[in-house]
């Protein structure tokens, strides 16, 4: 299968939608995808196959004391295509342009329970650096880093 990795646009919207509400119990509204779109439109990609969006992943650039970090804030595949490797493929692409983009690290939090999720992350690097109580809805989240500079 033949996977394009290219940014979001905005007649993507209802694909990358309707694979938000099926992946999440609480999903985000259109309009917070349309304003990372706005505000991040570089760090907004999606997955295409077949014709169609099959995935997406968001993040945006944060500063810690002088250290520039990149954040994935959202991402999904639609379940009829996962484990053939595009969330892999949708986040090394995200920690490429990070890098571009000077990032030293990456960070994301991903919920207490969604081991499916946890074990994805590791596979990829991410390690565990701490909890947040009552992130989601009164969930805890899992804070996970990985830091970018071994592979420049
Ligand atoms: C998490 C998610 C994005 C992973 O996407 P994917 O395309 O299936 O991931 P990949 O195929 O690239 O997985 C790479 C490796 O990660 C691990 N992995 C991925 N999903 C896993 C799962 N559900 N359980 C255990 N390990 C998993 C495996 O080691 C996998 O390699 P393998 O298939 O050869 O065993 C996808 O499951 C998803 O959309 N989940 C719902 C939304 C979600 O929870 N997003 C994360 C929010 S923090």
């Amino acid at each position: 299968m033949s996977i394009e990795i290219r940014p979001f646009k905005p007649e993507d919207l209802d694909e990358v939608y309707a694979i938000e509400r099926r992946s999440f119990l609480w999903p985000w509204s259109r309009g917070v995808f349309i304003h990372f779109y706005r505000v991040t439109p570089h760090l907004f990609l999606v997955a295409i196959a077949d014709g169609r969006v099959i995935g997406y992943v968001m993040g945006e650039m944060e500063e810690d004391d002088g250290v520039k970090v990149g954040h994935v804030v959202n991402i999904a595949v639609h379940e009829a295509y996962r484990r053939r490797g595009i969330g892999t493929q949708l986040m090394r692409e995200i920690e490429r342009i990070f890098r571009e983009l000077g990032a030293e690290k990456v960070r994301l939090e991903v919920r207490e329970g969604n081991e499916g999720a946890k074990a994805f992350y590791r596979h990829l690097g991410y390690r565990e650096t701490g909890m947040l109580k009552r992130y989601y809805w009164g969930l805890t989240a899992l804070k996970m880093e990985k830091s970018l500079s071994d592979e420049r």
